[in-house]
């Protein structure tokens, strides 16, 4: 069952954060069916510029709208993951998707504004809800890479000023992560005190946390002795953070890196132990296993497991 971002945000605030997967491939889609299922979890579907690029805007949504067949018990939300307004109107006028994000974090701050305003028009006419980012994410997502120093935590004055002058329903913030497997050096972690800045500026207001995978340790060491060449010092969020995040109004979590560490350590393992094998199907059927399994332990870190039976029974027939 499809149903809007916003009524996913609605039931989860302050309770729990709903866990926001990118996805480009019908083994993803897979696993995260399976996974949402078998953990009782709410899911968002995440889905950027380039993984429509990659599988063909009308492949990737005819996969989304199989795999809702096959598993009728699953709520979800589709969302835009990182748009640029073109793809954010294209998105908007598909008729397929929950809400989109509107990604001018980098231009000034004015600009950011009156972007976001027009794709906030555009999308509350259909009954999308927009995210939109304030602040800066270092690290690389879709066609932008923001380097170390340029990357800046939100201000929480400027987060108030921006939702009310923008009209987004969701805001994603930056306090202190990156995209991709390299997030901290030495004693970093997240600013969770920043976080409950922006939360006392903005009372009530769903709240998304980018760049959020834990990018484990054990899994990057598995990935390289299989013949990877992940650099040892990756890291990423501490999983016991997103508890202490939830009260402070995260209600989104953005997953992609995790995700993509499962696929390579499965597949680079399994052609390792079986050098022999053609027969694509059998990593392919180990990895939609390993995903399900981690979107499992992800809905449980989130707080979200459990809670699709009462999430079910609110948004039916709405
Ligand atoms: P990660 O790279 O930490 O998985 O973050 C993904 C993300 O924020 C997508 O918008």
């Amino acid at each position: 069952m499809i149903v809007t971002t916003a009524d996913l945000f609605k039931l989860a605030y302050g309770n729990y954060a709903v866990g926001a997967y990118n996805i480009n491939n019908m083994e993803q889609a897979l696993g995260l069916f399976q996974g949402g299922i078998k953990a009782q979890a709410p899911l968002i579907i995440q889905l950027s510029k380039g993984a429509r690029q990659y599988a063909g805007a009308t492949m990737i949504e005819g996969i989304i709208r199989a795999a809702e067949q096959m598993y009728p018990e699953a709520v979800f939300a589709v969302h835009l993951d990182h748009g640029d307004e073109a793809t954010c109107y294209d998105c908007i006028d598909s008729g397929f998707f929950s809400s989109v994000m509107i990604d001018a974090s980098h231009a000034p701050f004015d600009e950011n504004v009156a972007t976001t305003s027009r794709v906030v028009e555009r999308a509350h006419a259909k009954g999308l809800s927009v995210e939109a980012e304030i602040g800066q994410l270092g690290g690389v997502e879709e066609d932008i890479k923001v380097d170390e120093k340029n990357a800046h935590l939100t201000d929480p004055n400027e987060a108030l000023m921006f939702v009310e002058r923008s009209g987004c329903d969701s805001l994603a913030v930056a306090i202190g992560t990156s995209h991709g497997a390299y997030k901290f050096k030495g004693k970093q972690g997240l600013r969770l005190d920043r976080l409950a800045e922006i939360q006392g500026a903005l009372r009530g207001f769903p709240l998304v946390m980018h760049g959020s995978s834990s990018v484990p340790q054990a899994e990057v060491a598995r990935i390289n002795a299989a013949g990877g060449k992940l650099d040892p010092s990756a890291s990423g969020v501490q999983e016991e953070d997103f508890a202490k995040a939830v009260p402070l109004g995260v209600t989104k979590v953005n997953i992609d890196t995790d995700g993509r560490l499962v696929w390579y350590r499965v597949h680079r393992e399994s052609f390792q132990d079986q050098p022999e094998l053609i027969d694509f199907r059998k990593p392919g059927k180990a990895f939609v296993a390993a995903y399900s399994d981690f979107i499992v332990h992800k809905s449980q870190v989130l707080g979200c497991a459990g809670k699709l039976p009462e999430v079910r029974a609110a948004l039916s027939g709405k």
